[in-house]
């Protein structure tokens, strides 16, 4: 949590360039904790930090995405009987449904098999366009990213910023898989 003094801070500061400058570190430290805030309220970790087997973000994996050795080979046939057409793996980072079967990605900062190498524009494409690293294909359902779009850019910045901050994990996420029955 932010203390109210600082947050103010923020607010007092955000449209002095100048001020920001002047403040160097402090400014980066300001965009890396407003970066946690917003990661923390909108619930990235709940998708993109592995589950333990009590349905509990496991921090020690913190925002690595689906873990590499949970093999997933294929979409379960759904829509099930009742209208159920979604479901969730275990570790709550594999979901199925009409698009197949989509893994949450690895945000940290690991330069092979997370976002080291991204510079803030590709993160800020990526949020925006709803594309796999700012310009490939379209992000698969569930990534809310219509609505993430809707941040601003300081808040995006401040968002790569904390990502940035992070320890960096390995964890070669998987490519999407197709529906069941190749739709
Ligand atoms: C409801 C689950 C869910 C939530 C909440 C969520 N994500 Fe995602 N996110 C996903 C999935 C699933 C993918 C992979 C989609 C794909 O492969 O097309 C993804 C992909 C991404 C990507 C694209 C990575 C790449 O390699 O191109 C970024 C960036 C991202 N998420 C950032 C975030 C951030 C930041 C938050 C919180 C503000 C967040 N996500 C919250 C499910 C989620």
């Amino acid at each position: 949590m932010l203390p109210a003094v600082l947050t103010g801070a923020i607010a007092a500061s955000a449209g002095t360039a100048a001020g920001q400058q002047a403040r160097g570190g402090a400014a980066v430290q300001s965009a890396v904790e407003r970066g946690r805030y917003l990661i923390t309220v909108q619930d990235c970790n709940g998708c993109h930090t592995p589950f333990t087997p009590k349905g509990e973000p496991d921090m020690s994996r913190m925002l690595s995405g689906h873990p590499q050795n949970i093999r997933v080979t294929a979409a379960p046939r759904l829509p099930l009987a009742g209208g159920w057409i979604v479901a969730i793996n275990e570790t709550n980072t594999a979901w199925a449904g009409p698009w197949g079967v989509s893994f949450t990605s690895n945000l940290t900062p690991d330069r092979v098999t997370g976002i080291g190498t991204w510079t803030e524009q590709i993160f800020i494409a990526s949020i925006r366009n709803g594309k796999k690293s700012g310009v490939g294909r379209d992000l698969l359902p569930p990534m809310p990213w219509r609505m993430y779009a809707k941040l601003t850019d300081e808040d995006l910045r401040a968002i790569y910023a904390y990502l940035m901050s992070t320890p960096a994990i390995s964890n070669r996420v998987p490519e999407p898989l197709p529906p069941a029955g190749g739709k």
